[in-house]
């Protein structure tokens, strides 16, 4: 019939695409969820926030229903009289008074707790790394090991760590949702963070304070690995770059390295001595290359030398004017940097 209204179920369709929209949320499948926690430190948040969110949920089924009452009992009726006010209620003024105050001591106290047992300061013995913020990549300085590693930070599991956090340049914030964070680096001042990791793993990272053109570039991966596969990560770290065989495609990319100018930025120890980007000592055995960005692969290698700029937007790395075949000799004497 014309005119007959169409129903178009927009309120139930709304709330199934919220669901469906929710659903997305969880699950530790999500490389950077806080809601699946592998640490102690993201363990104390994530209790925190259930915690706080089954109150709020508790004060909203309250609220809600005695709205829903209040409206249907209340709600203007023709001849009806006027509904009592309420006045002077002392035992209603106090109840409503007091159980919100209760309700705030039951969230400020575990979340004090929760400030407090989250400060980073590490127990006696944990290993020290010092994170030193840069535009747009991460430096990681094991003092006590002697080493050093650039966005891919390798720590043991089950085991405290003590990170220290400080930049080179601008503010940034480190944060690796799965394990903690997010806590500032800030120039001329160390902050501090704590956790023990307790799964094995890859996490990854991302700079949680804008700091320039490519903020959201700046990710970073961490490796959680069990004390063998850490100390065979640590040998590695140790030793000289591995030096290429007489006549190989590799010596030819040494060559080239010497000559270009990658030799003004970047250090290889025993060839170069670069401080403007990343150690690339072992660069071969980094999954990642240009702030955790872009796999390590040739062809990413490739893209990142002839262009930097255009794959990243502020790098400082200069285009290079290589040749072909310099450019492949290059990336296979990179890759074999392990
Ligand atoms: Cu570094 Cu944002």
């Amino acid at each position: 019939m014309p005119g007959t209204p169409v129903y178009f179920p927009a309120v139930p369709l709304a709330l199934l695409a919220v669901l469906l929209l929710l659903t997305a949320c969880g699950g530790g499948h999500l490389p950077q969820s806080t809601l699946a926690p592998r640490s102690d430190f993201s363990g104390e948040l994530f209790g925190l926030y259930k915690d706080v969110f089954w109150w709020a949920l508790g004060v909203f089924v309250v609220v809600e229903t005695l709205l829903l009452i209040a409206v249907a009992r209340f709600r203007a009726r023709p001849g009806a009289a006027e509904p009592k006010p309420v006045h002077g209620h002392t035992v209603l003024e106090i109840g409503w008074t007091l159980a919100p105050a209760l309700i705030l001591v039951f969230i400020a106290v575990p979340t004090m707790r929760t400030i407090f047992a989250t400060s980073g300061r590490a127990p006696e013995g944990a290993l020290r790394v010092q994170v030193i913020g840069h535009q747009w990549w991460w430096e990681y300085r094991y003092p006590e090991l002697n080493i050093s590693a650039y966005n891919e930070l390798h720590i043991p599991v089950a085991t405290p760590v003590q990170i220290e956090l400080t930049s080179a340049d601008v503010i940034h914030s480190f944060w690796v949702p799965r394990l903690g964070g997010k806590r500032d680096l800030i120039p001329g001042r160390t902050n501090r963070i704590a956790w023990r990791a307790d799964s094995v793993g890859e996490y990854w990272g991302q700079c949680a304070e804008f700091c320039g053109a490519s903020h959201a570039n700046m990710r970073l991966r961490v490796d959680v690995q069990n004390d063998s596969a850490f100390q065979h990560w640590v040998d590695q770290q140790r030793a000289a770059p591995a030096t290429p065989a007489k006549g190989s495609p590799e010596e030819a990319g040494q060559q080239v390295f010497r000559r270009s100018g990658c030799i003004g930025c970047h250090t290889i120890a025993g060839i170069s001595q670069g401080k403007v980007g990343p150690d690339l000592s072992h660069v071969g055995g980094r999954a990642t290359i240009a702030g955790a960005l872009f796999p390590n692969t040739p062809e990413m290698l490739r893209r990142w030398i002839m262009n930097a700029p255009s794959q990243k937007p502020g790098a400082l790395m200069t285009p290079q004017n290589l040749s072909p075949q310099d450019l492949n000799a290059v990336i296979a004497y990179l890759q074999s940097l392990k």
